[in-house]
């Protein structure tokens, strides 16, 4: 059976309630010779049946690395389009094909061309989190792992256009001290929930606690944080740290991760400006196990890639990957 994934973008075949899916899922990526590689903003049952969980230097360099014939991609669309573009050869499967990013979404290729024919001379550095065509226009890729080391590796002189986040292009440019760098004017709808007056009420009632915060977060957030840094650098960050609590300014799927690490350690996700658990990514959240199972069985849906695009997207980010190399990231 072949089912039909245009109309939902999953595979939406029922699963039988008796089923183990964790032994499943085992299961099948030995059978299949599958990876599924997760980011940490997955729910924990997805990390904790992934074989690489990581921040998107680590989940790139492992999709570079790996020989499985198929990556099943526990993540969003952009993340498994970069496998794609890292290995054009395997099957790169993605548990809910409408798994977008609010970032990647805020640069269009035609907008984001035109921006760039305006200013020449000027070096493309783009974030991971935007789609293959953003990535074809960039001369080199990075991620919140490597942003800081990547223009620092640049003349002093070199302009800089960085896309699309204005949000990370803002600390790299403050951290660099580079003021010969343009900002695209993206953004994360989940870093900018957070709400600084409800961060300060929190680290008043907590006064021992530390606040870590994502790069992609507001600078006035960033302002206030005893550390900023991808996702594996604030996991890092608190399992070394003698302090015993933190509030985390990031995706809260990364708890997981942080609890398992540091069992006794008190971990408080920062408040959004709302009601609502906003500080969830929707993109991220829509992958279930019950889809990564049904995604692994029947190999849908699958990423395919225009060869020209993936080409070119491949030059940047092969760039990231060779300086992350030589700078120890
Ligand atoms: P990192 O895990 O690379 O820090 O990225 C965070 C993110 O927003 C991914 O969508
Ligand atoms: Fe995109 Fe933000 Fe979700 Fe990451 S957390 S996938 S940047 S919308």
């Amino acid at each position: 059976m072949n089912p039909n994934i245009a109309a939902k973008g999953f595979v939406d075949v029922k699963i039988s309630a008796t089923l183990n899916l964790f032994e499943e899922i085992k299961r099948l990526k030995k059978e299949k010779n599958a990876i599924i590689l997760a980011h940490y903003y997955q729910d924990g049952d997805i990390q904790d049946i992934a074989d690489f969980v990581g921040d998107s230097l680590g989940l790139s360099q492992a999709a570079a690395k790996t020989n499985a014939d198929i990556i099943l991609f526990a993540g969003v669309h952009f993340m498994a389009e970069t496998a794609k573009i890292l290995c054009p050869d395997k099957k790169v499967i993605l548990p809910d094909m409408r798994a977008g990013c609010s970032l990647a979404e805020s640069c269009l290729p035609a907008e984001f061309a035109a921006f760039k024919a305006q200013h020449p001379n000027h070096l493309v550095i783009s974030y991971i989190n935007c789609t293959a065509d953003i990535k074809a226009l960039t001369d080199i890729v990075c991620t919140s792992s490597n942003a800081v080391q990547i223009v620092n590796s640049l003349p002093k002189n070199q302009a800089i256009i960085f896309a699309p986040d204005k949000n990370l292009g803002a600390y790299v440019r403050k951290v660099t001290g580079r003021t010969n760098m343009i900002l695209w004017d993206g953004a994360c709808m989940v870093h900018e929930i957070f709400s600084i007056e409800k961060i300060q009420h929190l680290m008043q009632q907590h006064p021992n606690a530390q606040l870590l915060a994502h790069p992609e977060c507001e600078a006035h957030i960033l302002d206030i944080a005893h550390f900023v840094g991808s996702t594996t650098a604030i996991l890092n960050y608190a399992k070394k740290s003698d302090c015993n609590a933190f509030i985390v300014a990031t995706e809260t799927g990364i708890l997981h991760q942080m609890m398992k690490d540091s069992p006794t350690k008190t971990f408080i996700p920062a408040p959004p400006n709302n009601g609502c658990a906003c500080n969830d990514c929707p993109h991220m959240k829509l992958n279930t196990l019950e889809k990564v199972y049904n995604t692994l069985l029947y190999e849908l849906p699958e990423i395919h890639m225009d060869e020209t695009i993936r080409v070119k997207a491949e030059l940047g980010i092969r760039k990231m990957l060779d300086l992350s190399a030589q700078l120890g990231l």
